[in-house]
């Protein structure tokens, strides 16, 4: 799951220091094992959450029943001293059973504000698909502009404010499919897989005995100031290229009939930034943006009906798409891109 090499200590290009990289590296450490206590299985799942919550965007979160979903979520949450609420998603969850509503206090004779389960710094949006719509699309609301609209007033959300949600399988009845433009919300898709037989072993074993529950082991102040050294983080001109060449050539695939958009762009390069500094690093390289990219884009690449008949999806477009797209040095003009000629021929 993850091809950069860990653990080969903080790496410095000057713009952030070697001690500050050094306690991101402490972070990340403490992290993902405060949450290993509880959740047995791949560690890089944690680091990619963490990853994406400092690039502050959000995680669609996929997987069968009972892989651990919740424990992760909670186990995260409580490791970084945020706050945590689960909202189960159903047929009948109105907007304002997830943003709040004004009440009247009888004793005061005023309305006060009852905030809603969105104003947690952690929310899982549990089985999102089950709801309607409009609360899908407050939700939606809530995650991009981090402030909700209650009574046609707007409340900020806090900080951070991370979503994880889950989604059902489409096949299942009862089941409204998130539009593509509200998956392209989700800065990366994570599709949790069955553990290991010796994970799933040693599972038993963590839970012989309930195990003590999580402790908090970063305040909120250190992972404000980690989050806001995402944007120091330097990305050469040559790495942009290569990103803005990868989504191009997620557009330009014979199997696609739509590719990522800007915002996953922007999310691309997000998302590197942030998976370099938990690195310990303050540059962003190709390999990182390799690292991430099928996180980022796979959910976002819609196959032809024709490819999907045939058993093609987007996790095999974007493994193609990494294959066949080379890093080209600075001042490499971009009409020569391979790809070029495809899109011509599309306009014409
Ligand atoms: N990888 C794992 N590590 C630790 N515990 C696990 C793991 N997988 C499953 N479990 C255990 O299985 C039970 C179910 O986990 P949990 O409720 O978190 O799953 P879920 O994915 O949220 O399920 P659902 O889809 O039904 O909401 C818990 O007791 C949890 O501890
Ligand atoms: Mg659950």
């Amino acid at each position: 799951m993850n091809d950069t090499p860990l653990g080969n200590g903080p790496r410095s290009t000057g713009a952030l220091g070697h001690e500050t990289l050094a306690s991101v590296v402490d972070l990340r450490e403490r992290v993902t094992a405060e949450v290993a206590r509880v959740y047995i299985g791949d560690v890089a799942v944690v680091q990619l959450i963490l990853a994406a919550l400092l690039a502050r965007g959000h995680v669609l979160l996929e997987g069968v029943p009972g892989l651990a979903k919740t424990t992760l979520a909670n186990a995260i949450a409580r490791a970084l001293g945020c706050d945590f609420r689960r909202i189960q998603f159903t047929p009948d969850l109105l907007p304002a059973d997830i943003t709040g509503t004004y009440v009247l206090n009888q004793r005061k004779q005023e309305f006060e504000l009852r905030r809603g389960p969105l104003f947690a710094q952690v929310v899982l949006a549990d089985e999102i698909n089950r709801a309607p719509a409009k609360t899908q699309s407050a939700l939606l609301e809530a995650m991009q502009e981090r402030q909700t609209t209650i009574e046609g007033e707007s409340h900020r959300l806090p900080d951070p404010f991370l979503v994880l949600a889950t989604q059902n399988p489409v096949e299942q009845e009862g089941v409204y499919a998130l539009p593509e433009a509200q998956i392209d919300r989700f800065l990366i898709r994570l599709r949790l897989d069955y553990p290991s037989p010796a994970d799933e072993l040693r599972m038993l074993m963590t839970y012989a005995t309930p195990p003590a529950p999580v402790q908090a082991v970063s305040e909120l102040a250190e992972l404000l100031r980690v989050a806001g050294l995402v944007d120091e983080v330097h990305v050469e001109e040559r790495v942009l290229a290569f990103a803005v060449r990868l989504v191009i050539a997620t557009r330009e695939h014979g199997r696609v009939a739509l590719g990522a958009s800007p915002r996953a762009t922007l999310g691309l390069v997000r998302m590197a930034r942030a998976w370099a500094l938990l690195q310990g690093r303050d540059y962003a390289s190709p390999d990182d943006l390799r690292t991430v990219a099928p996180y980022v884009l796979e959910h976002r690449v819609m196959v032809t009906t024709d490819a999907a008949i045939e058993g093609s999806s987007g996790a095999e477009v974007i493994d193609d798409v990494l294959r066949r797209t080379p890093v080209l040095e600075a001042g490499h003009a971009e009409r020569s891109a391979p790809n070029a000629p495809i899109w011509a021929e599309r306009q014409g």
